[in-house]
């Protein structure tokens, strides 16, 4: 079977674009940052996007592009017999775990949207929206019947092509979400206390920088919302024609996708300190801090309606990328249909998203790691570990198995000036960055 293709670069920009932004710009973006302290926190996370980031980036769309397979058949066809395609099975174990948990969440936010069109979420619920938002994701039934519709339309969306449409799509969807937040970010300084929200996004108290988990806390951020190491990049990179340019649409992407995670926290932060919410309430953050805005707002119902659209199509073409990492690979390995490999990938998922979502509930008291609860330590497993991991390898692989002509020549950087600095910043820039961040985060450094 010929692989497939997109129609054209403009295919390929929006389907990644779509990839990368998602529910890691608003709601993981604004949990993250606010559970390690804010403006610190914020610069540590540009700077890695910047440094390791976009440079990486690069290195998977062209490994893709170059190998012409899914996350392990690229590294085979580009390293015979080697153990590269190790990091393959990484990645596909990945986005078990990621989807897993990333399916609940995108299931909360449709569960918002059911409340904002039947009307539930239009005046204040009894106890206010963080009680509400509490006593959804403690509840061991709710919660899954939305993770179970998300992932339908998830395993849906990859198994009959319509990606296609969703890429168009998110031509329309992907600039009114970020008007929409922008919009949201304006009201949202005018909140009273809005200044303290401010000062705690931008105004860096580098103490912070003393707590050993903030650094692997920002390089987690920065791959996951970048969809990188975990080879969605790569696999979408695969199915780019040669002729196309890599290097303008990887900064193009890195850079949207930064200033959607800012705007998304201009718009949090302030009401966070308005309405009197801790900004370390974790995974809840914006689910109950967007509510109290929307019904500050004239015709703050309708917006709410929109708002949890928006973000529910930005999980969802997040989503499909995720899902096709191992169904790319099913494919090709064991010659399965795509709607068998689609709905046999998605439905164990699903499963791990159960267990996750009753770590919510009946489970609230399991902590695998640490005192994080399952989806916590998940969470921290794939998208701290995993993704800095799969982008070490794919930066090594780049930066010290390909020569520089073959690094140049697949990145498309021929005559670029800068072409030299992004292989410093491959070969290493990045490798000594995540070596050391991982070596301080197991203390081997005792910083
Ligand atoms: N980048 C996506 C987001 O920000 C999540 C994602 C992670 C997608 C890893 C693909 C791979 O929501
Ligand atoms: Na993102």
């Amino acid at each position: 079977m010929a692989r497939e293709k997109w129609a054209s670069k403009i295919g390929f920009m929006l389907a990644a674009m779509g990839s990368a932004v998602g529910l890691g710009n608003i709601w993981r973006f604004s949990y993250v940052a606010g559970e390690n302290g804010g403006g610190a926190f914020l610069i540590l996370y540009l700077i890695f996007v910047l440094l390791i980031g976009i440079p990486v980036l690069l290195a998977e769309f062209s490994i893709g592009r170059q190998g012409q397979g899914d996350v392990v058949g690229a590294y085979q066809n580009l390293a015979p017999k080697k153990p590269w395609f190790v990091a393959g099975f990484m990645g596909i174990t990945s986005a078990f775990l990621i989807l897993g948990f990333y399916s609940v969440v995108a299931g909360w936010s449709l569960y918002y949207l059911w409340n904002y069109i039947n009307g539930t979420f239009w005046s204040l619920p009894e106890g206010g929206y963080e009680a509400t938002f509490g006593s959804l994701i403690s509840n061991n039934y709710t919660p899954l019947f939305w993770h179970a519709l998300f992932m339908v339309f998830t395993i849906l969306v990859v198994l009959t092509g319509v990606k296609k449409g969703i890429e168009k799509a998110n031509k329309i969807f992907m600039p009114a979400l970020a008007i929409m937040l922008i919009g949201l970010a304006l009201f949202s300084v005018t909140l009273d206390g809005a200044e303290k929200g401010l000062t705690f996004l931008f105004k860096p108290d580098w103490s912070i920088l003393n707590d050993p988990t903030v650094y692997l806390a920002a390089l987690g951020q920065a791959f996951f919302s970048l969809s990188l190491g975990m080879g969605s990049m790569m696999t979408y990179g695969s199915y780019l024609s040669k002729d196309e340019s890599l290097p303008s649409a990887t900064v193009g992407i890195g850079i949207m996708d930064s200033v959607f995670a800012i705007v998304a926290g201009v718009a949090i932060f302030p009401a966070v300190y308005a309405f009197g919410i801790s900004p370390s309430s974790g995974p809840s953050l914006v689910f109950i801090t967007l509510p109290g805005i929307f019904s500050e707002m004239p015709v703050g119902n309708i917006v709410g309606l929109v708002f949890f659209l928006l973000l529910s199509i930005a999980a969802l073409s997040s989503a499909i990328s995720i899902l096709e990492v191992p169904v790319a690979y099913f494919l090709r390995k064991f010659n399965w249909s795509r709607g068998f490999a689609s709905a046999f990938t998605g439905s164990i998922m699903f499963v791990i998203g159960i267990i996750v979502s009753l770590g919510m509930g009946m489970w609230a008291g399991v902590t695998p790691i640490g005192d994080k609860n399952i989806m916590d330590s998940i969470s921290f497993v794939a998208s701290d570990l995993l993704l800095p991991l799969g982008g070490l390898v794919i930066a090594l692989f780049v930066g010290w198995y390909w020569t520089k002509e073959q690094a140049f020549e697949a990145t498309d950087m021929h005559s670029n000036a800068i072409r030299n600095i992004w292989l410093g910043m491959v070969k290493y820039v990045a490798p000594i960055f995540i070596i050391i961040i991982f070596l301080q985060s197991a203390g081997v450094l005792g910083w």
